[in-house]
């Protein structure tokens, strides 16, 4: 069985982690292959809600060996901590298994992201500020540090000393900080080396013979579609590549292995952070997505911005990721609204535009044209089938398929592991 891919077709929370545990134990690995603890994944298993941010959602089925991937950047210290807490909570965390190549983020990352952050005033991105972009620009500038330079002390000396040098002289002339001392750094990360020593593996070496064994693998991407580096609403993305294309250099697992590619998408629209945003409501409509929906952030607590379903976004998403289907999640949240509106395409400047366009500063400006759906008043959390939904429940997801371009194969009814309709079986 080849490996498959579950990814954001939106601006991230989703739901991703809920659908990567519905896959749990179907699948043996479960990897992430991009982001760091700027991810907040939330899975609820009946009465217990786990949030998760560095850890694959895999590690809370027993039978599924999760993986971090070489393209993830990894907070030790969060990462230790997830591990404590989870073992605190009865959940067995000895089968992680963790790249030998992925880099860490450090102190002087997690600095630089706020202090940059402050200086870009009104221009500021809305980092979640753990250190994600400076530890990505430091891979990229090739001054980055690795797992596997945890375990020789004198390069680890070394890559600290090289990247502190001009790291240290912006700190404190250009921010006005005080700098960070090599040593410091040092004895801390030291420290680590020996605990994270037994989790660190060639992961892409041990994917791609679990893969030639004939073993599932289930990619799991953080962030989503519109958040890409290359694909997002740049510079309001984060600093790595959710897309599909991220699933094969994060994991080392080539493109030729990946079967199937799943866009998780929300029944409306959300965004966290600065940036274009077509169907925000900042009306009471917007307020009610919001509560009814839960919408505030697992990783910052910031209230998250809300939207009806955009669907240029969304073919955008399969166009970009060549998605084979979509999860439709939070579809619940929508009961009670006499009529939905569907962003069907966009105005800008006077025409009618149906993708999204190529241009950054058209989309800021474009206007969503709406088609307006009949709503629903039913309860529709325990809805097992289809048919279960109420007929306008059931147009309202049809229309979303019709005009989104890839089939709506499950759908998610609320936050619990079972509330979920299957259409069409993952695997
Ligand atoms: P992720 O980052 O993509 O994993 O998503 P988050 O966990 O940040 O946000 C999704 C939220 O929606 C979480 O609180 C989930 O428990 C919840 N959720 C997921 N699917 C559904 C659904 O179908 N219905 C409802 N009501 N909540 C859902
Ligand atoms: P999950 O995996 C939603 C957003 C931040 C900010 C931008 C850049 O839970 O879907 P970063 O700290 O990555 O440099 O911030 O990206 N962002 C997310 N928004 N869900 C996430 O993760 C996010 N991770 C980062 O709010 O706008
Ligand atoms: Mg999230």
């Amino acid at each position: 069985m080849p490996a498959i891919v579950l990814l954001g077709a939106q601006w991230g929370d989703e739901g991703k982690g809920k659908a990567t545990d519905l896959l749990g134990d179907k699948v043996k690995y479960v990897v992430r292959y991009q982001g760091g603890n700027n991810a907040g994944h939330t899975v609820v298993i009946g009465d217990q809600k786990y949030a998760l941010h560095l850890l694959p959602s895999g590690i809370l089925t027993p039978s599924c060996i999760p993986v971090i991937g070489n393209g993830v950047v990894i907070d030790p210290a969060v990462l230790l901590e997830e591990i404590r807490g989870l073992n605190e909570r009865g959940v067995d965390t000895s089968n992680l298994k963790i790249s030998t190549n992925a880099h860490l983020i450090t102190p002087y990352h997690r600095t630089i992201d706020k202090v940059s952050e402050r200086f870009l005033g009104k221009a500021k991105i809305g980092t979640t500020g753990r250190g994600i972009g400076p530890a990505y620009a430091d891979k990229i500038n090739r001054i980055g540090i690795r797992v596997q330079d945890l375990f020789d002390p004198s390069i680890l000396r070394q890559k600290i000393e090289g990247a502190l040098r001009d790291k240290n002289q912006v700190l404190i002339k250009v921010f006005n900080r005080k700098g960070i001392e090599v040593d410091e750094v040092l004895r801390e990360y030291l420290e680590y080396a020996e605990i994270l020593r037994p989790y660190v593996v060639d992961t892409s070496l041990l994917l791609n013979q679990a893969l030639a064994k004939g073993e599932n693998v289930l990619l799991e991407g953080s962030q989503g579609t519109l958040l890409d580096v290359d694909h997002g609403t740049y510079p309001f993305v984060t600093s790595s590549n959710p897309t599909a294309g991220g699933a094969s250099t994060g994991s080392g697992i080539g493109p030729t292995k990946i079967s199937r590619v799943i866009g998780i998408v929300k029944a409306y629209t959300t965004r966290v952070g600065s940036g274009p945003f077509p169907t925000e409501l900042f009306d009471e409509d917007g307020e009610k997505l919001r509560s009814i929906g839960g919408e505030v952030g697992v990783t910052t607590g910031r209230a998250r911005r809300c939207g009806w379903y955009d669907a240029p976004i969304a073919r955008y998403a399969v166009r970009v990721n060549g998605l084979t289907d979509f999860f439709l999640t939070k579809l619940d949240v929508l009961t009670g609204w006499e009529k939905i509106p569907v962003c069907v395409a966009y105005e800008i400047d006077g025409k009618r535009v149906e993708e999204l366009p190529a241009s950054q500063s058209d989309f800021h400006h474009a206007k969503p044209i709406y088609e307006y759906l009949p709503g629903w008043s039913e309860d529709i959390t325990k809805a097992k089938k289809l048919s279960d939904l109420p007929t306008n429940a059931q147009n309202y997801v049809k229309f979303l398929e019709e005009i989104s371009g890839a089939p709506m194969s499950a759908i998610g009814v609320g936050p619990g592991r079972d509330q979920t309709i299957v259409v069409k079986e993952f695997i």
